[in-house]
């Protein structure tokens, strides 16, 4: 036990969390949920979901974790509650799930790098071949879990908080010069007003609850990340205002990021925001035909940062993905922490060759699965994507709170967030969270897990 080791201040949680937090699902997924949902209506859906219902999900991982100081299936064993380790065994299996397809993207993001460096910026028009040469991005995608398993065996202050301290300053300053850059375009209003303006009469159900899917993805909740992340608090750090900060950055982060995104599309499509694709090729096939057409030496340079900026972002969530699994078998198992990173990196990326597989390169996979109802057959990596992040997750949350409120009980949730804040006892924040976590959560979490699952696997839409 006193061996785990422990992030060294609240600061170093804080960067950790927030890395975690802050990846594709803020710079490629939020953006391109905006341009689906009708641009600020849904940003404005987005940010209510993120601070009233996810803000009290976040505290409430975080106080299992650090009261435990487990991983997310030990974590209920010592509450004394093991029927319910159940829920973490998801939460495990989820991030072998999402860290198997993710890391496909990320190493495609790699890529790019690489790409863009070269100022081939053809790439655009050639994305569905380039996914299709499995070697050469198959040891991209490698490439990227050595070097998140790197960072996980080096222990949690010395590797994952270190990388964070590191990374996570450097993508703001690169994002902010790329948001200075895309303001001096042409056209680069009409893409902020198509993005800050609202609309309301574009708001329809699914806009909420793909807002909801994405607020909770991107803040890395649902699965126990923040269980284990949690378990290396110091008991006196205060919880409270740390998941206040965590929860700020990934959402100033993904605003930012659409601050860099939507004016580079209105200089692309010199103010008609109607006519570009805005869905997940958004990142890969537009950004760069945009770079293209700054173009020169000049493209070159915004590309290049811009991919090593995804890149960072996407690090420091792949390291809490394997975080996790990787916690669970030092902790359940006994196993030593830099043996079972590798065996579990290496796990997880076969896991994740079919998801590799499945974009054009294997017929099986890329029509792997078609759903009730649906025309189309569903891709391998869409698949893993919709049980994960669609299903599995806000299923966890929602048994974690539900949990945590009715079966743990509330008064000593309330008695592990009172440590290292001593305001909290009597507090508004404390009534709030108390409501939330026993009721507003559980429910509207519940619903959302009921509707999506009728709705992407059986084509039943409610709303
Ligand atoms: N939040 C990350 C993103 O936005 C992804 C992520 C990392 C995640 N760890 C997680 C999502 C745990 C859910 C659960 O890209």
């Amino acid at each position: 036990m006193a061996n785990r080791g422990g992030f060294s201040s609240k600061l170093g949680f804080i960067m950790a969390a927030a890395g975690s937090a802050v990846g594709l699902g803020n710079i490629w997924g939020f953006p391109y949920e905006v341009g689906q949902g009708g641009g600020a209506a849904f940003v404005v859906i987005y940010l209510i979901f993120c601070f009233i219902l996810c803000y009290p999900v976040m505290v409430t991982e975080i106080a299992i974790g650090r009261k435990t100081q487990k991983n997310p299936v030990g974590a209920f064993n010592d509450l004394g509650y093991k029927k319910w380790n159940i829920v973490g065994k998801m939460g495990i299996l989820s991030g072998v799930l999402i860290l198997s397809f993710y890391n496909v993207i990320a190493g495609w993001a790699f890529g790019y790098i690489l790409e863009m460096a070269a100022g081939n910026f053809n790439i655009a028009e050639q994305f569905n071949t380039y996914v299709l040469d499995i070697f050469k991005v198959g040891s991209y995608g490698l490439l990227f879990m050595a070097t998140t398993a790197f960072v996980v065996s080096k222990g949690i202050s010395g590797g994952i908080e270190r990388a964070a301290k590191l990374l996570m300053p450097t993508l703001i300053i690169m994002i902010l010069s790329l948001v200075i850059y895309s303001f001096t375009l042409e056209n680069s209003m009409a893409g902020l007003r198509f993005y800050l303006v609202p609309d309301f009469s574009e708001l329809t159900g699914s806009v909420i609850y793909n807002a909801m899917g994405q607020a909770f993805f991107s803040l890395s909740l649902g699965m126990g990340a923040l269980i284990t992340y949690g378990s290396y608090v110091g008991r006196n750090d205060n919880i409270i205002t740390s998941a206040a900060f965590i929860t700020l950055a990934d959402v100033g982060i993904a605003l930012i990021a659409g601050l860099m995104i939507f004016p580079l599309i209105g200089y692309m499509t010199a103010g008609a925001m109607e006519d570009v694709g805005r869905g997940p090729a958004l990142i890969f096939v537009t950004l760069p035909q945009i770079f293209g057409s700054i173009g020169g030496v000049l493209g070159s340079i915004v590309g290049t940062v811009f991919f090593t900026l995804l890149c960072f972002a996407a690090l420091t969530s792949t390291v809490s993905l394997l975080e996790v699994p990787v916690a669970y078998v030092v902790d359940e198992l006994g196993v030593r922490r830099k043996r079972a990173v590798w065996i579990v990196a290496i796990g997880i990326f076969i896991v994740g060759i079919p998801s590799l597989l499945g974009n054009g390169y294997s017929d099986f996979f890329t029509s792997f699965i078609t759903y009730v109802g649906a025309e189309k057959a569903t891709d391998f990596l869409s698949f893993m994507n919709h049980i994960a992040n669609d299903t599995l997750l806000p299923l966890g949350g929602c048994l974690i709170v539900f949990f945590a409120a009715h079966i743990w009980k509330k008064h000593n949730l309330d008695e592990e967030l009172s440590h290292g804040s001593p305001s909290y006892k009597g507090s508004f924040v404390q009534k709030y969270l108390n409501f939330a976590v026993s009721y507003l959560a559980p429910l509207v979490l519940g619903i959302l897990f009921v509707f999506t699952v009728l709705s992407t696997f059986f084509g039943i839409k409610i709303i």
